[in-house]
């Protein structure tokens, strides 16, 4: 077939151009036929451009343009006129095409799906058409915005001497602690590759290696529960750099999104960005990557009620645990007792059994806990709160992971439903001095809270063997509304340091050997100090886009199931395949 070679893109079109004949190829958006005028719009992914056909054309193309149909794809050559009826939404809107010629390259049945940016179609059909939800405007300009991004983020770390390398997809376990994605090996049978959670262990070889500064744009698989922001297949921006602190690898990072905010977004981002410890955003905002868009911050009140006749906040505190809340400013109206119920049982989830609600209003104050407390103690807590008329008042008393967790969500979600989470704010953020080791209930042990490899504080290093886990860690995540965006650390260059580190995991000689022996050996043949950090790159383009998921950035992302809508993956493989790698599958019953 010949191909009607286009002068423009559909996006492309203005008044300039009025008198001049183009052709343009597309897809057919919509079609009306008044009579004797057909009005076709034909799209692209850079926008949509409206073609007449009049009486004054041919009988025999009339007619082809009245065979038209949504999504037919065509090339269409003809004369750029002034609209009577100008369309201020469109950037086209102000001109139109006669056509004097069209070539159908190919017809097309009705689409599943509308192609439409504000179609709410189910999200599940959207994946299994991806194909046609790609063709909407706002798919494309993510695409696109992902593609500039990527260019960006090569050429500012070359720039700044990083050396981007490839770094193998099938390999052993890497240390990220969720669960891997196994591939067995035909050529070793009984054996498996695991899909790289990160490339974590090959940068640091890398550096062992002389690499100097790595930089990396690389998938990496985890197997983990999805949520808005995570992904079992993501994209990590992936960077290590030797000879550096923690200021040297932040620096080099505000550099780099001072560029992208400038060149993608026209801001000009002010640097240094704020830094907060681990510690304090537990205790201000309940979270490790606090939205510091709007306040409603936690204040502690275990002083102020440990003698009070309420149980639920006592045993709280003799458990060690302590009682906390935030202040909604301007809540008590807008939170009926039904909204407050809903809360309620949305912070069961992180493990809250209940929660307390207090409303200050001019007359006085209620709460849920009004047989409990006398009104001079519940205004002692309102004042502690910093409470005034108006407000709501919302507590939680448990083990401090429960109360922050459950408060966290909770000034985030109110933030959420009373509209104050603006999208054009970006509030950039450091949180540093992470607990080097975390206790981990289920599995009643200590381990590594960012990995084995991330080195303690230079003025804990002493403590590593005398009380390791109250060791801080030379790591650090950079937060971005809210969101964790990357995260990285100063790695462990010495060797007794790193022996230290696996004795605090309780981690046996055999277990070290099987896991890292290849990395550890590597250390001994001399290591430059070295650090690093990876960006979430689809969380990044999903902040950046304004979206509220990842998927939006993603051109073809994994369902809530972790399955591949469009091609059906994961699939079912055929018995000769199983039988070429030496397997053969018994599904346990749960
Ligand atoms: P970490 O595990 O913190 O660090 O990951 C770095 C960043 O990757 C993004 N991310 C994800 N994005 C989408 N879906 C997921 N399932 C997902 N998991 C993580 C986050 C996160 O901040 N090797 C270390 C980095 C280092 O120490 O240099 C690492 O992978 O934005």
């Amino acid at each position: 077939m010949t191909i009607m070679k286009r002068t423009h893109m559909c996006g492309d079109l203005r008044m300039e151009d009025v008198g001049k004949t183009v052709v343009l190829n597309g897809w057919i958006a919509k079609r009306r036929n008044l009579g004797g005028l057909i009005f076709c719009d034909v799209r692209d992914k850079t926008g949509i451009t409206q073609v007449v056909f009049n009486d004054t054309v041919p009988q025999e193309l009339f007619e082809k343009a009245d065979s038209l149909r949504s999504e037919y794809v065509v090339g269409v050559r003809g004369t750029v006129a002034e609209r009577e009826s100008k369309n201020p939404d469109l950037p086209t809107g102000d001109i139109e095409i006669l056509a004097e010629d069209l070539i159908i390259y190919s017809e097309a049945e009705t689409p599943p799906i509308y192609i439409k940016d504000d179609d709410n179609v189910d999200d599940n059909l959207r994946l299994k058409y991806r194909y046609l939800d790609l063709r909407k405007k706002k798919m494309q300009d993510n695409l696109t915005f992902r593609a500039k991004l990527n260019a960006i983020t090569r050429g500012y770390f070359a720039e700044q001497g990083f050396t981007e390398v490839e770094t193998p997809m099938l390999i052993k376990s890497t240390p990220e602690g969720a669960r891997d994605y196994l591939v067995p090996s035909r050529v070793n049978p009984g054996r498996f590759y695991a899909l790289p959670q990160s490339p974590q262990t090959f940068k640091q070889l890398l550096m062992v290696g002389g690499t100097d500064r790595y930089m990396q744009i690389v998938k990496c698989f985890r197997d983990e529960d999805l949520r808005a922001d995570r992904q079992p297949e993501f994209t990590q921006i992936d960077l290590e750099m030797s000879f550096v602190d923690v200021d040297d690898v932040i620096e080099i990072q505000e550099g780099f999104m001072k560029r992208v905010f400038s060149e993608l977004k026209g801001i000009e981002l002010k640097t240094p960005f704020p830094r907060m410890t681990w510690q304090e955003a537990m205790d201000r905002y309940g979270s490790d990557k606090p939205d510091t868009r709007f306040g409603f911050e936690l204040k502690d009140i275990t002083e102020l009620v440990k003698d009070c006749s309420f149980k639920v906040f006592t045993d709280a505190i003799a458990a060690g645990g302590s009682v906390r809340g935030i202040c909604i400013t301007g809540g008590a109206g807008e939170y009926t007792r039904k909204k407050i119920d809903k809360l309620t049982e949305a912070v069961k989830s992180y493990g809250a059994r209940g929660m307390v609600w207090i409303k200050v209003a001019d007359d006085g104050i209620s709460s849920s806990v009004n047989k409990f407390f006398s009104p001079e103690e519940l205004q002692n807590i309102a004042d502690a709160m910093g409470a005034a008329a108006g407000d709501l008042i919302l507590i939680v008393s448990d083990k401090n992971k429960v109360v922050w967790d459950s408060l966290g969500f909770l000034r985030r979600h109110i933030a959420g439903q009373m509209g104050l989470l603006d999208d054009e704010q970006y509030n950039f953020l450091w949180v540093v001095d992470f607990p080097l080791f975390e206790y981990d209930e289920k599995e009643d042990r200590w381990s590594a809270m960012h990995h084995p490899f991330t080195s303690p504080r230079a003025e804990d290093a002493e403590l590593l063997k005398t009380d390791p886990h109250a060791c801080k860690a030379n790591a650090y995540d950079i937060v971005l509304n809210g969101v964790e965006l990357g995260g990285g650390s100063i790695r462990i260059h010495d060797r007794q340091m790193q022996e230290d580190m696996f004795h605090a995991l309780q981690m046996s000689q055999e277990e070290i050997d099987e896991k890292f022996g290849f990395l550890v050996e590597a250390f001994r043949y001399g290591t430059p100090p070295h650090g690093g950090l990876a960006y979430g790159l689809d969380r990044l383009v999903m902040l950046l886009t304004g979206e509220k998921s990842i998927r939006e950035a993603i051109a073809f992302p994994k369902n809530q199931a972790a399955q591949c809508m469009v091609s059906e993956a994961p699939g079912i493989v055929d018995e000769t395949q199983l039988e070429e790698l030496g397997l053969a599958i018994t599904l346990c019953k749960e």
